[in-house]
C-alpha cells in the first residue's frame, strides 16, 4: 500500500515523515523522487518545482519491494499513483506563522493560508478517487500523530471506515470568517 502524506506547506508533513522513519517505516519524499527521476524543474529563484505529471508516470513499479506501507511525503504527493492520502491540516493562522518564520514572501504566505482555508490538497485527493483521511495535526504531538496515521493505514487496509478522520472533519470557517 502506497500512502501519500500531503497537506499545505507548514502542516507538518516533513516532521511526521521523520518520526515515521524513526519508527522504521519507508518514507520517500516527492522532492527526492523528482531529483532522482529528473522531473524537478528550476522554479523562481533557487526554488525547485516538480513536474508532478511526469513524476507520476515514472512511479509505476518504483515502490515495489521497498516496504508495506510505503509513505510518500510532499504537498503534491496525492497526485502520484498512491492508494491512500493522509491530508494534514492546520489552522491557516498557524500556517501563516510557520511560513513567515520560514522566510516565505508575504504573497506566498497568503497564498498558502488561502489554500489551507479552502482545503486544496484535500479536495484534490478526493477528486483523485483515493481513500482519503484528514487530520488536524495541530491537535497532536508528533509521536501521537504518527501512531494515528499508522492506525488509519491499517484501517484502510482492512476496508474499515476512517471515521472520525474522513474528509469533512476539519473546518476553518470560523477562523476564516474572522478575516472579513
Ligand atoms: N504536530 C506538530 N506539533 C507541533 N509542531 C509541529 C507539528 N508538526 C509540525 N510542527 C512544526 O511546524 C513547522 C513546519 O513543519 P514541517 O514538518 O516542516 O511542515 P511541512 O513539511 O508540511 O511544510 C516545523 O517548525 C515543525 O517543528
Ligand atoms: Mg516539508
Amino acid at each position: 500500500m502506497d500512502v501519500a502524506i500531503t497537506g499545505t506547506p507548514g502542516t507538518g508533513k516533513s516532521s511526521l515523515a521523520r518520526v515515521l522513519r524513526e519508527r522504521g517505516y519507508t518514507v520517500l519524499s516527492v522532492r527526492e523522487l523528482a531529483l532522482e527521476t529528473g522531473t524537478a524543474i528550476q522554479g523562481e529563484g533557487d526554488e525547485l518545482e516538480v513536474d508532478i505529471n511526469s513524476l507520476a508516470a515514472m512511479m509505476f513499479g518504483r515502490t515495489a519491494g521497498l516496504g508495506d506501507p510505503v509513505f510518500i511525503e510532499g504537498h503534491l504527493s496525492h497526485l502520484l499513483p498512491v492508494d491512500m492520502a493522509v491530508v494534514l491540516r492546520s489552522p491557516p493562522s498557524l500556517i501563516g506563522e510557520r511560513l513567515k518564520a520560514r522566510g516565505y514572501s508575504e504573497e506566498k504566505v497568503r497564498e498558502n493560508m488561502e489554500a489551507e482555508a479552502v482545503g486544496v490538497c484535500l479536495v484534490e485527493a478526493v477528486e483523485a478517487g483515493l481513500t482519503v483521511c484528514e487530520i488536524d495535526s495541530s491537535k497532536y504531538g508528533l509521536e501521537e500523530l504518527a501512531a494515528v496515521v499508522v492506525e488509519l493505514v491499517e484501517w484502510a487496509r482492512g476496508g474499515e471506515p476512517l471515521a472520525p478522520y474522513e474528509p469533512g472533519g476539519v473546518d476553518w470557517m470560523e477562523e476564516v470568517m474572522g478575516w472579513y
